[in-house]
């Protein structure tokens, strides 16, 4: 993939993207173009610019060259630009005449919005994303990282109040610069983590992440401990073997470091653990067989937290990320764990394990307690497939969000809204504890009541965070596997990555 920017209006591929607004100046944006392409006004007047609308129209100056119109709607924001380019660009793939596209965004940005060139690239590279990778027909080329498409990105100046074009100067030349960089490494990672979720259970198990996370580790600089059942057994990390009891596949405990190259005075330890259940069958409380296959996904938590790994060394973020990563598939056997079951947790309580389908708690209360102790990072956040009571609440629009902490609470609900990926926040309030106490143990997994399910999971979590007082939860479930218009089904949406990685970007760590 390359992405080129240009300081001029001189195009040299054969499809020229236009992205336009529906605002007071569409008609003088229509007539613009219609000069260009040496039409009328009037030839494109038909355009509405109502968003995603797509009209091509053939160059009268030059054959061959084709001018794709593109619809923005009426308001702005950098997910709109994002979604809006993924979608069009989607839609257009079979038709371009060649692998290079130009972008012209001269009559768009302003100095306030230039990120928003970011965030249309990234979009259009997303839109390379095919989920075949199992055809044999049309047999996908290695990784999404070969896609062959060119993006040249033109970007004249701004406009000044009276209408004239000021060139561009060196600082807005770098920030443009430096978002189209972002917006590449952003989509190459979330391809990368696309596969990763969307890959079915026979292709990928704990060992799978592991050496996702080994290789990514070498490539990005940053380093992976990963541990086997030997070495969890060692580290009593009893919770994981529990649930990975019933499973073939052995578990894996993967512990990923970060810290840029060039150390900055001030380095922020942050700590993230994701859920890495590579399939849930529900164990031994078996969960219905409809749609049980979107259940490869539940390992969505694990996957946001290597790709924001990934993508923060790629970018050299300022910050000592750590990244914990329990994994196991949650199987029926002999030899799972039962309903009623007492087992242990690295933090040294007992659990009565009432619902073996509640599984992603209990690996996750290894993972944080483990962080908390070996660790304590000055934030911590969990990401989570954790519950359908999550699901019903806020369908796919946001994860569910835990946490005491008011401060970190705002800064995500802001950056959800900036980068599109949503949170919503819920209450920790200490009244839904009383339902996990267990009468035979310290705690009980489940309250055995179908109310306020994605709550009471949270107040289980809290648990072994130890009173930490920057510690975030947020319920991924409904946001990381998705309906949406790329594929016919569910599929990955890389949830996570774009939210944290901002966050941890635009986050001054000093007030924590
Ligand atoms: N992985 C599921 C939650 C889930 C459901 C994620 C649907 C994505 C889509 C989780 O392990 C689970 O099964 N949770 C149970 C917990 C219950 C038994 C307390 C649930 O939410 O039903
Ligand atoms: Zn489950
Ligand atoms: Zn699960």
């Amino acid at each position: 993939m390359k992405i080129k920017l240009q300081t001029n209006s001189q195009y040299t591929t054969n499809d020229i993207f236009f992205p336009i607004q529906q605002d007071t100046q569409l008609t003088a944006h229509l007539g613009k173009v219609a000069l260009w392409c040496g039409f009328g006004e009037k030839d494109l007047q038909d355009f509405k610019a109502e968003a995603k609308e797509i009209q091509t129209v053939f160059s009268a100056r030059q054959s061959g060259l084709k001018v794709h119109l593109i619809g923005l709607g009426k308001t702005l924001s950098a997910p709109d630009m994002t979604a809006i380019a993924r979608s069009v660009a989607f839609k257009l793939k079979s038709k371009l005449a060649e692998k290079s596209i130009s972008v012209e965004l001269t009559h768009l940005l302003t100095p306030t919005t230039i990120d928003f060139a970011g965030a249309f690239v990234n979009g259009l590279l997303l839109s390379q994303y095919n989920i075949g990778l199992y055809k044999t027909d049309k047999p996908r080329i290695a990784t999404p990282l070969s896609s062959e498409l060119e993006i040249h990105v033109h970007f004249a100046g701004f406009y000044s109040e009276n209408g004239e074009q000021i060139a561009v100067n060196a600082t807005t030349s770098s920030q443009l610069k430096a978002t189209l960089r972002t917006a590449e490494a952003t989509a190459t990672t979330q391809m990368r983590i696309f596969d990763l979720i969307n890959a079915p259970a026979n292709y990928k198990n704990p060992t799978t992440l592991a050496d996702w996370a080994k290789e990514s580790g070498e490539s990005y600089g940053y380093k992976v401990t990963a541990w086997g059942k030997a070495e969890i057994e060692k580290n009593n990390l009893h919770a994981l073997l529990a649930v990975n009891k019933g499973s073939e596949n052995a578990p894996a405990f993967l512990i990923l470091e970060y810290k840029p190259r060039q150390k900055p005075k001030k380095l922020p330890k942050i700590g993230l653990v994701g859920k890495g259940v590579t399939f849930d069958t529900g164990g031994i409380s078996i969960k219905g067989s409809t749609n049980i296959h979107f259940m490869k996904s539940d390992m969505g938590g694990a996957a946001a937290v290597l790709g924001t790994m990934e993508l923060c060394a790629k970018l050299q973020l300022p910050v000592h990320l750590i990244g914990i990563v329990p994994a196991t598939e949650n199987m029926v056997d002999g030899k799972s764990i039962r309903p009623g079951d007492v087992i242990g947790s690295f933090a040294g309580k007992t659990i009565e394990v009432i619902d073996t389908d509640a599984e992603g708690r209990l690996i996750l209360a290894d993972g944080l307690a483990y962080l908390k102790k070996h660790f304590d990072p000055k934030v911590i956040i969990d990401l989570a497939t954790l519950t359908g009571s999550c699901i019903q609440t806020l369908g796919y629009a946001a994860s569910a969000m835990f946490t005491n902490n008011d401060i970190l609470a705002q800064k995500l609900e802001k950056i959800g809204n900036d980068t599109g990926e949503r949170v919503w926040r819920f209450p920790l309030w200490d009244c839904y504890a009383d339902d996990l106490k267990s009468d035979v143990a310290d705690v009980k997994n489940y309250s055995g009541k179908s109310v306020a399910g994605a709550i009471s999971a949270a107040k289980f979590l809290e648990i072994f965070t130890d009173e930490h007082p920057a510690w975030v939860h947020l319920d991924i479930a409904g946001v990381a596997f998705s309906d949406g218009e790329f594929s016919s089904f569910r599929s990955a949406t890389g949830y996570g990555i774009k939210l944290v990685t901002t966050f941890l970007e635009q986050t001054d760590f000093s007030d924590f």
